[in-house]
C-alpha cells in the first residue's frame, strides 16, 4: 500500500538513532507489513532482515498477538503495577521462568531493554547492600551495547553512545572487546576466549574482587555487529565470578527467546548467569516490554532484608507489567511453542550461516561473523567509519531489504518463520546491492 508523505509533516518528529536530516529529505516510511514483508510508502515490498531490531522472530502482524491483546483491551487496559496486579502478569512471569535456566525464576517487568538494564544494576546494588557487602563497581566491556538509559550508557563500550554524555555512572571499568582480527570470517565461536576473560581477573587483582559489585556482557554482542564469544571466554567469566563473590548479568536482549536457537544464549553456551535481563522478542517486537530474571537467592535476599509490610525494592515503573505487554508476551510465548520456532531456528541457522558466509568472497566484505540465526557482515569501505553503513542501510532498502547497520556492519537476523527461499532472498539482495558500488 502506498501512501502520500507531506514532507512538513515530518518536521516535527525528531527520530531516535536517525540522521533526521537525511530521513527527512529522503523519508521511508512503512505503511503496512505481515509476516517477513513490509510494505514501504511507496508501494514496494521490502523483506526483513533483521527481524525488524531483532526483535520479531514469529513475522510482523500475528494474528493471534493482536487478537489477545485485542481481547485483554476489552477488560482491563490499566492496572497499576505498585501495590496491585492482574493476573496476566503473574502469568507471564511464570511462563518467562519456565524458559529461563534452573535458579532464575523471579521477573520484574519493564518495558524496554536500556529498563531491563538500569534494573538490573539496581538489583545487584540492592542485593549486595541486602547481604552486606560493599561493592560499587561495574565491569563492562569494550563495544558492548546495554541500551541508552543512564545505567547502559555508563555501561556502553560503543563510543559514540557515550561520547557526548560526560557524566556517567561511576566505577565502571572496561573489559577489552573480543574482536581480535586475527580469525576472519569464521562461522561460530573464535579460538581463546579464556586469555580475554582473564581482563576480569586483572581487575579483581588491581581492585580487589570484594569491591566489584557485577560483570555484564551480551552473550553475543549484537548491536556492535555480532561478535561470537570466543571458546571457553563466558565459562571463565563464570569462573572468576564464582570465585570472587560477583554477580554475572547477562544481556540478553538480542539473544533470549530462541536467536540462538535454544532459549536464551545462556543454554547454549552452557554458562548460567545471576541475573538476565530480557526485552524485544518477548512480546514478539509487539508491545514494549523487557524484564530481568534473577537467581532465587537474589530475590530472597532483597525481600528478607526489608521490615514486614515495607516495600522491599524501591524501584518500578507506572507502565510495568502492562496488561496489552503482558497479553501480547503470553501470546508470543505460545506461538513460539506451538509453532516450534525456536527449533525452527536452529533448523534453519547452518542454512543461514551458509549463505551469509557466502558473502566473505565480496571485495567490500572484510569479515562475516555468526552463530544461530544472527549475523554481522562488516564492510571494508575507504571512508569514515559509518559513512558507507549508513549510505548502504538505505541503498538496501531501496532494493527492497531492511537490514539494521551499526557502524560499517550490517546486522543480519532473520525472523525465525523465514523459509530458505527468504534466505536466499536477504542474501541475494544483499549481494546485488554491493555489486552496485
Ligand atoms: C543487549 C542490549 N541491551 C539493551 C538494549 C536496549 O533495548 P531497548 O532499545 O529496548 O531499550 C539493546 C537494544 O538493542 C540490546 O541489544
Amino acid at each position: 500500500m502506498a501512501y502520500n508523505v507531506n514532507r512538513n509533516s515530518l518536521e516535527n518528529h525528531w527520530m531516535p538513532f536517525t540522521d533526521n536530516r537525511g530521513f527527512k529529505a529522503n523519508p521511508r516510511l512503512i505503511s503496512q507489513a505481515s509476516g517477513v514483508y513490509m510494505d514501504n510508502h511507496m508501494g514496494s515490498k521490502v523483506i526483513d532482515g533483521s527481524s525488524g531490531l531483532f526483535c520479531c522472530p514469529a513475522g510482523h502482524c500475528h494474528p493471534k498477538i493482536i487478537e489477545a491483546v485485542h481481547e485483554q483491551m476489552k477488560i482491563n487496559t490499566y492496572t497499576s503495577p505498585f501495590g496491585t496486579s492482574h493476573q496476566e502478569s503473574f502469568k507471564l512471569a511464570d511462563r518467562v521462568s519456565e524458559l529461563t535456566p534452573e535458579g532464575l525464576n523471579h521477573v520484574f517487568f519493564v518495558n524496554s531493554g536500556s529498563e531491563a538494564v538500569d534494573t538490573a544494576l539496581k538489583i545487584t546494588m540492592a542485593y549486595h547492600s541486602a547481604i552486606g557487602e560493599n561493592r560499587h563497581r561495574f565491569v563492562s566491556r569494550e563495544r558492548a551495547y546495554h541500551g541508552v538509559n543512564m545505567g547502559g550508557v555508563s555501561l556502553s563500550g560503543m563510543v559514540n553512545n557515550r561520547k557526548t554524555f560526560p557524566i556517567v555512572m561511576p566505577g565502571v571499568v572496561m573489559m577489552r572487546h573480543t574482536w581480535t582480527g586475527e580469525e576472519l570470517c569464521v562461522k561460530g565461536q573464535p579460538k581463546n576466549g579464556r586469555e580475554l576473560a582473564n581482563d576480569l581477573h586483572r581487575f579483581v587483582q588491581t581492585y580487589g574482587g570484594q569491591t566489584i559489585a557485577a560483570c555484564i556482557v551480551e552473550p553475543v554482542a549484537g548491536s556492535t555487529g555480532t561478535l561470537v564469544p570466543p571458546i571457553g571466554y563466558l565459562e571463565r567469566l563464570r569462573e572468576i565470578c564464582d570465585d570472587n563473590g560477583i554477580l554475572l548479568i547477562f544481556d540478553e536482549v538480542i539473544t533470549g527467546f530462541g536467536r540462538m536457537g535454544t532459549n536464551f544464549a545462556s543454554d547454549k553456551f552452557n554458562v548460567k548467569p545471576d541475573i538476565m535481563t530480557m526485552a524485544k522478542a518477548l512480546t514478539n517486537g509487539s508491545m514494549p516490554m523487557g524484564a530481568v530474571c534473577v537467581r532465587d537467592e537474589i530475590y530472597e535476599a532483597v525481600t528478607d532484608n526489608a521490615n514486614e509490610n515495607a516495600i522491599e525494592f524501591f524501584h518500578g515503573y507506572t507502565y510495568s507489567g502492562h496488561p496489552a505487554a503482558c497479553a501480547a508476551g503470553l501470546a508470543s510465548l505460545k506461538i513460539y511453542e506451538e509453532e516450534g520456532l525456536f527449533e525452527k531456528a536452529n533448523d534453519l541457522s547452518p542454512y543461514f550461516l551458509d549463505c551469509i558466509f557466502s558473502l566473505s568472497d565480496h571485495k567490500l566484505v572484510k569479515d562475516v561473523r555468526g552463530i544461530g540465526l544472527m549475523a554481522g557482515v562488516e564492510m571494508h569501505m575507504d571512508e569514515n567509519p559509518g559513512k558507507c553503513g549508513g549510505k548502504l542501510q538505505k541503498d538496501l532498502f531501496w532494493n527492497g531489504l531492511h537490514v539494521k547497520f551499526t557502524g560499517d556492519s550490517g546486522i543480519v537476523a532473520p525472523m525465525f518463520i523465514s523459509e530458505k527461499k527468504h534466505i536466499d532472498e536477504i542474501v541475494d539482495k544483499f549481494r546485488n546491492t554491493l555489486d552496485k558500488y
